[in-house]
């Protein structure tokens, strides 16, 4: 037997599990010490009081032979996915059919089983910074990656080229980890591009619930044309607080045909193999996200991650440190001190202030002078982070 021997070319561990290492062998030696954490991008405020009642009730249904549901379609169920249709016709004014709504364990997920439709042989654009999944899937695959650099010129949003050749192109907006946000007349170009090269946009929204500027689209298909060259990965982590309860839906368009095939079909005919869908419970508890209440709820908790990630820029503001994010977006990419790299940045902070950042090499080359810090903390830690920032630099 052989081994896949692409995954030689990956670094020894994920990004995030390295930092998790790193920080426990810190911990084990200074156990008095309190770290914060402000690296991983996950929640924590407790699921939504509605989200809480939809699952208990799914619960009990669960105990009971006349309500019990076992194996659910590997789709999703019709209230979730329903419900889903309704949020992009009314808050993006987008009409899908609910065939083209695909219920799924989160976005990271689909973003690396996607890659099951594509040859290998596919020329795939990703850009530097970015999310690393879409990097590593890819190499474990053994496809060939171009990356489009965001930099300070750019800010952090790189635009086609049409001398390039493209087949996949990963767009993340708002971005992780720059919190770069495209606007209309960018994805636009990005659109146009794709359908010039007949390349397919692999577009990740998860952060698209940090968007509350109404000039700013919260999903491709707010973009004319993009159904026809576009598939949305979008998740319930960041939005509802469904980091540990895990629930996303990807939307892949019934006009997206590429070989005269349709990729609705595709990824229908991979989900039913491969995936025996989301638990009833959690989809009920996805379903609750959706109604009147539990939107007014979600969106206090986002206001509150929000507020935080404000307090943090105006920390930066203070002490005069370039940085992108914060706003429309739960990160903050902040550029390192002179003569540190990023991970050396990490280090720094972790022994002098306790403080868990994530490098931006992580993220890509093009991250390097660059360290990303997460509006998701509880609100006293941020304070506390907060003071001891202005303690190390002022
Ligand atoms: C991040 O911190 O970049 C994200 O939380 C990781 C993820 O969503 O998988």
């Amino acid at each position: 037997m052989n081994l896949n021997q692409q995954y030689l070319t990956l670094t020894e561990n994920y990004l995030f599990s390295t930092i998790n290492h790193k920080v426990a062998q810190y911990q084990q030696k200074h156990a008095d010490t309190k770290i914060i954490r402000l690296g991983i991008g996950d929640v924590t405020k407790p699921l939504a009081p509605a989200i809480i009642e939809a699952l208990h009730e799914a619960v009990a249904e669960q105990g009971q032979e006349s309500q019990f549901h076992g194996y659910g379609p590997e789709q999703g169920y019709d209230f979730l996915r329903q419900a889903i249709q309704e949020h992009y016709q009314k808050n993006y004014s987008v009409a899908l059919a609910i065939d083209e709504i695909f219920v799924s364990d989160g976005a990271k997920s689909d973003l690396g089983n996607v890659l099951d439709l594509f040859s290998v042989d596919n020329v795939v654009l990703i850009p530097d910074p970015v999310y690393p999944v879409y990097v590593d899937t890819n190499k474990m695959a053994g496809r060939s990656i171009v990356y489009l650099t965001g930099n300070r010129e750019n800010h952090f949003l790189p635009m086609p080229d049409h001398n390039m050749t493209a087949d996949i192109i990963y767009l993340c907006s708002p971005n992780n980890p720059t919190g770069a946000v495209y606007n209309r007349e960018q994805l636009k170009a990005w659109v146009d591009f794709a359908r010039q090269k007949e390349a397919i946009i692999l577009f990740d929204s998860a952060y698209e619930a940090f968007i509350d500027d109404p000039a700013l689209p919260r999903s491709i298909f707010e973009i004319e044309g993009s159904k026809e060259c576009a598939i949305e990965f979008c998740s319930l982590s960041k939005t509802a607080g469904f980091t540990g309860t895990r629930c996303g839906y990807t939307i892949v368009p019934k006009a997206l045909i590429r070989n005269e095939q349709s990729l609705n079909q595709w990824w229908l005919r991979r989900q039913t193999t491969k995936f025996n869908g989301v638990s009833y419970i959690v989809q009920k508890g996805a379903a609750a996200v959706f109604t009147p209440q539990g939107q007014q709820q979600i969106k206090a908790d986002i206001a509150y991650y929000q507020e935080n990630a404000r307090l943090i820029t105006n920390c930066l503001d203070e002490l005069s440190i370039y940085y992108t994010g914060g706003i429309q977006s739960p990160y903050i990419w902040l550029e390192c001190p002179v003569a540190m790299d990023s991970w050396a940045f990490f280090d720094y902070l972790l022994t002098k202030a306790q403080i868990v950042g994530t490098p931006g090499a992580g993220f890509g080359q093009s991250g390097e002078r660059y360290f990303r810090l997460s509006a998701f903390g509880k609100r006293d830690d941020i304070m506390e982070a907060i003071a001891r920032l202005k303690k190390i630099w002022q």
